[in-house]
């Protein structure tokens, strides 16, 4: 699963090319965690999540996409579901095992980027992003969603959390509801069953970020 061989020596960006994210802020995504805890990482689940979770809502293989230090993933796994969370900044990864290791939760977590799942022979019936989608492009999305339909059992779910541009105070980076239908659609494999309004909790508001949770099923 790992993408480290082959890599370039002292590549920050461990041979990717750099998200959009990256570009703007000039440092790659394990930079945000280097000295402590970033904004999105509350060191909890996303209430939504849990709320999910405790309605039934995850089954089968979870891969979380762009699982940071792993909150989300390691509340799913508690619950005695198999999952994996990938992320491209190793040091989060670092953090979600020894938070694994600690908590004695039995969950997988590997370096991947979520851009070239399609080499991928592994299937999961439940795809979890959590903040990941928003922090694309529209070019980056496509992609995206393209690498994650080639991952995602027919009749599998994926649950995006992401920031809303229905304000006031929203997140850094949000998200229309035409730009969830623009992404996911017949056309490129998906049908959305929801956009719900929802909160994102994050180290910077009282209480959270106007957000939506999309449920949105693998054609
Ligand atoms: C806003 S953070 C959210 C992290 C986590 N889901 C959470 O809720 O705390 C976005 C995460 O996506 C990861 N990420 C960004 N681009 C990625 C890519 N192409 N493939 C995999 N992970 C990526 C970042 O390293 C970061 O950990």
């Amino acid at each position: 699963m790992s993408e480290r061989s082959g890599t370039l020596a002292n590549d920050p960006f461990n041979g990717r090319h750099p998200t959009s994210h990256e570009r703007l802020t000039g440092l790659p995504w394990d930079r945000s965690y280097h000295d402590g805890p970033p904004p999105w990482d509350t060191g909890q689940p996303q209430p939504a999540i849990v709320r999910v979770a405790s309605k039934g809502g995850f089954a089968g293989a979870v891969l979380d996409a762009g699982c940071g230090t792993g909150e989300n993933a390691l509340h799913v796994a508690s619950l005695g579901l198999s999952v994996l969370g990938v992320d491209v900044a190793e040091t989060a990864l670092a953090i979600a095992r020894e938070k694994a290791r600690d908590r004695g939760i039995e969950v997988e977590f590997a370096v991947a980027d979520a851009f070239q799942l399609v080499r991928w022979s592994r299937r999961f019936e439940t795809v979890l992003d959590c903040g990941l989608f928003h922090t694309f492009d529209s070019d980056e999305r496509t992609r995206y969603v393209a690498s994650l339909a080639s991952v995602t059992e027919h009749d599998g779910t994926l649950y995006v959390l992401c920031f809303s541009d229905h304000g006031p105070d929203t997140g850094p980076h949000p998200i229309s509801r035409e730009q969830l239908r623009a992404a996911f659609n017949s056309g490129t494999g998906w049908t959305i069953t929801a956009i719900e309004p929802e909160r994102v909790q994050t180290r910077y508001h009282d209480d959270g970020a106007p957000a939506w949770l999309a449920t949105i099923k693998r054609i």
